[in-house]
């Protein structure tokens, strides 16, 4: 998963480090920047009867640290799902695709890329590696450690947004390209999101193209809650760590003890949705955003959705948008789903 790092690189160019297999291109300079940095989200969101805040703000580096541990939490079922789906048919992705140049979406630590590297290597393809990232840390250590493990890898990464380096991918260097969004990440998109996020992907890729798709599936509300909702407390420390990154962002004095993790599975929107709700009334100063929110006990800032998908709607939807999946895999519970898409050419779209 991305992180909102607190180093974050300024750098606009285009350098190649020593080593001929890693290139990496960063694109987050203000000037480039479409993902305004100013706090207008912020303010925008607590200013509104209903108040919430972008789910981004989860993700500075402690905050990314912490989802790496609920990965790794017995109640946080998907992580190890979709891994499962990748370890049984990442060898079935790679015969359908062939050689293919594999970009992936909010890298992060790239550990289920790891599966399909690997899947290409047994068919003997060239590996070809797109990490594209928003933390150039976290893209640079997994590029360095995948290079020492696989030597024959060549990688092209990426430092920004999807709708920054989507539309500079160079030609792909091999006959296809797939670019991959595993994690069930786009269930933390509203429809509104999801679908500007589906029209830059038919926009940047080319017909025959393909797409790997990650998704959550509906299940039962206790098991979603309780991945939600851990018994050890890391995902309400996730959560209230984001007014912490408020305070280093913007020099904020909200005080996490005055707030707890609030979430629940909501099954008519089948989304679970997390709040930061407020235990008594205060009022909090953002002094490099000049805002002053107060907050009424029992108030509650939505935090983040994600979205739980059905997977015969997903199907439908994304034929509708010009990629239908060629291939769905789920596990032996059907509790997750990974889906192989192709983009159809301009003409054959409904
Ligand atoms: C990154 N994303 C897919 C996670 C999810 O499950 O929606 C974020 C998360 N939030 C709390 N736990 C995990």
């Amino acid at each position: 998963m991305s992180t909102f790092s607190q180093k974050a690189s300024s750098s606009a160019s285009s350098q190649s480090t020593s080593e001929k297999r890693f290139s990496i291109e960063h694109l987050l300079s203000p000037e480039f920047s479409t993902n305004s940095d100013d706090g207008s989200d912020v303010i925008q969101g607590l200013t509104q009867p209903d108040k919430s805040l972008p789910s981004r703000y989860l993700y500075d580096d402690k905050g990314s640290q912490l989802f790496e541990q609920i990965c790794e939490l017995p109640e946080y079922y998907p992580t190890r799902t979709e891994a499962e789906i990748l370890r049984q048919y990442a060898d079935e992705v790679a015969q359908l695709t062939g050689a293919c140049e594999l970009v992936e979406l909010g890298s992060g630590s790239s550990t289920k890329t790891r599966l399909l590297l690997d899947a290409y290597q047994r068919q003997g393809y060239p590996l070809h590696y797109s990490p594209i990232d928003v933390s150039a840390g976290i893209l640079e250590d997994s590029a360095r450690q995948l290079l020492a493990d696989y030597p024959s890898l060549q990688i092209q990464g990426i430092v920004g947004t999807y709708e920054q380096a989507l539309p500079t991918l160079a030609p792909a260097p091999l006959p296809t390209r797939m670019v991959s969004f595993l994690g069930s990440t786009l269930g933390n998109f509203n429809q509104r999101q999801c679908d500007a996020f589906f029209s830059l992907i038919t926009t940047s890729l080319e017909a025959g193209d393909y797409f790997l798709l990650g998704i959550d599936l509906q299940k039962q509300k206790e098991v979603l809650e309780a991945a939600y909702n851990d018994s050890q407390g890391v995902t309400a420390a996730f959560n209230l760590n984001l007014l912490n990154h408020l305070n280093w962002r913007f020099g904020g004095n909200f005080d996490p003890v005055l707030w707890e993790h609030w979430t629940f599975y909501n099954q008519s929107q089948a989304q679970i949705e997390t709040y930061l709700k407020c235990k008594r009334w205060h009022s909090v100063q953002l002094e490099g955003l000049d805002l002053t929110v107060e907050f009424e006990r029992g108030e509650a800032i939505q935090t983040e959705i994600s979205r739980k998908f059905d997977l015969q709607q997903m199907q439908s939807y994304l034929e509708a948008q010009g990629l239908p999946p060629a291939r769905i895999w789920t596990d032996s519970k059907q509790w997750f789903g990974l889906l192989l898409c192709q983009v159809q050419p301009a003409s054959s779209q409904l």
